[in-house]
């Protein structure tokens, strides 16, 4: 029995976060003022199992899930990932399996990761620049690294990488046609994000937003672009680029909410589940994991729980969020 929400929609995706540690401090995420030395992660004993996370991801798909995505934090962090992919490739039902990272540690991990099963990677790329890159990403790994990172992907047999760059004005609006050239002639699919007020920490303001709209004018002055339909609850509009060089996405959650067709839930590496990006709380699977109950009864509470969703809060922003309280990006990945 596939369970819809309140607003009719199925649950198909399910975002698996499988820690909350990343090993960069994006300003528009972690930034360290927030996360700094003295910032209280979660324990290992906090964590999910591989043992929880797959079962969860069983019984999800019993009610519909055909996507999962890893996310972290940065999930490359997690001690023995390809074991968790190998287990995740088996289950029945579950047709894309697809991980969102940094990229710094695909130089080790692209090859094992490939080899135990996982079918797509998406890079977060928000930069050319050495400098800039350092100052947005706050970290001691150089953005070299992350395109030694691309390439490991790519040479461990990962087709097109989708790379996506959270846009912010005065930050990185001056490099949108760069990083489409780079993307054009490396062969990846780009998508720039609209920067979104994700967390409570990220210093979020409109002004900073660089609509998508905008954006798709640029690209399209330089290199012209025709629509491409897009699967139904896809975050991204996709464009072609008319001379054939590949795609590009944006995702534009600020001027465009797509709450109407969102049919992901997310779960955090300590085992919360939550039915919007921007939710508040979330509800605690781990202590119903460890608490005895029979898979049917799991599958009883994914389904009531999805069944009374009514979050689109993308869509509501303007009007009645400020001050609601909100999950942080780095406990569910995006
Ligand atoms: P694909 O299946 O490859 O399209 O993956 P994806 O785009 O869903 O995943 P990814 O982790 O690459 O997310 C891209 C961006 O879209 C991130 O900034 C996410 O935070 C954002 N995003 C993903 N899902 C949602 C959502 O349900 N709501 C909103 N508002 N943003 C989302
Ligand atoms: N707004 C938009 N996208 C964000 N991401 C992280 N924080 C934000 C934000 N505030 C992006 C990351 C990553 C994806 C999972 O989410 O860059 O690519
Ligand atoms: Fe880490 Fe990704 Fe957040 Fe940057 S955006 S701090 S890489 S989880
Ligand atoms: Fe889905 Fe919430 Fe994003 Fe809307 S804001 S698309 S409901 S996760």
């Amino acid at each position: 029995m596939e369970p819809l929400d309140t607003l009719g929609r199925p649950l198909r995706a399910l975002r698996l976060s499988v820690t909350d540690r990343c090993n960069f401090r994006c300003t528009y995420c972690m930034p360290r003022e927030a996360f700094g030395p003295d910032h209280a992660f979660l324990p290992r004993e906090a964590l999910l199992t591989f043992e929880e996370i797959a079962r969860l991801a069983r019984i999800s798909a019993g009610l519909g899930v055909t996507k999962l995505r890893l996310t972290g934090g940065e999930p490359l962090l997690r001690r023995e990932l390809p074991a968790l992919v190998r287990m995740l490739t088996a289950l029945p039902g579950v047709d894309d399996l697809a991980l969102t990272t940094n990229g710094a540690l695909l130089p080790e991990l692209a090859a094992p990761l490939r080899n135990a099963g996982l079918k797509r990677i998406t890079v977060s790329l928000d930069t050319l620049n050495p400098d800039r890159f350092q100052r947005i990403s706050d970290t001691q790994i150089p953005l070299s690294q992350v395109l030694a990172g691309l390439e490991a992907a790519r040479a461990a047999g990962f087709g097109p990488l989708k790379l996506n760059c959270v846009v912010q004005h005065g930050v990185n609006d001056d490099e949108i046609l760069d990083l489409a050239a780079f993307a054009r002639e490396a062969g990846h699919s780009l998508r720039f994000i609209e920067f979104m007020d994700v967390g409570t920490t990220n210093g979020w303001r409109l002004d900073s937003v660089v609509g998508a709209e905008e954006i798709r004018r640029l690209v399209h002055g330089r290199w012209p672009l025709e629509p491409v339909d897009d699967p139904a609850g896809a975050v991204a509009r996709t464009w072609r680029y008319r001379d054939g060089k590949g795609e590009l996405g944006l995702i534009a959650s600020v001027t465009a909410p797509f709450c109407r067709g969102c049919d992901r839930a997310r779960i955090s590496a300590e085992g919360r589940l939550y039915t919007c990006l921007f939710a508040g709380d979330g509800l605690d699977l781990k202590a119903f994991l460890r608490g005895g109950h029979s898979d049917a009864d799991l599958a009883a509470l994914l389904a009531s729980r999805w069944t009374r969703r009514d979050d689109r809060y993308s869509e509501r922003r303007r009007s009645q969020t400020p001050g609601l309280p909100k999950v942080e990006m780095s406990h569910i990945g995006g």
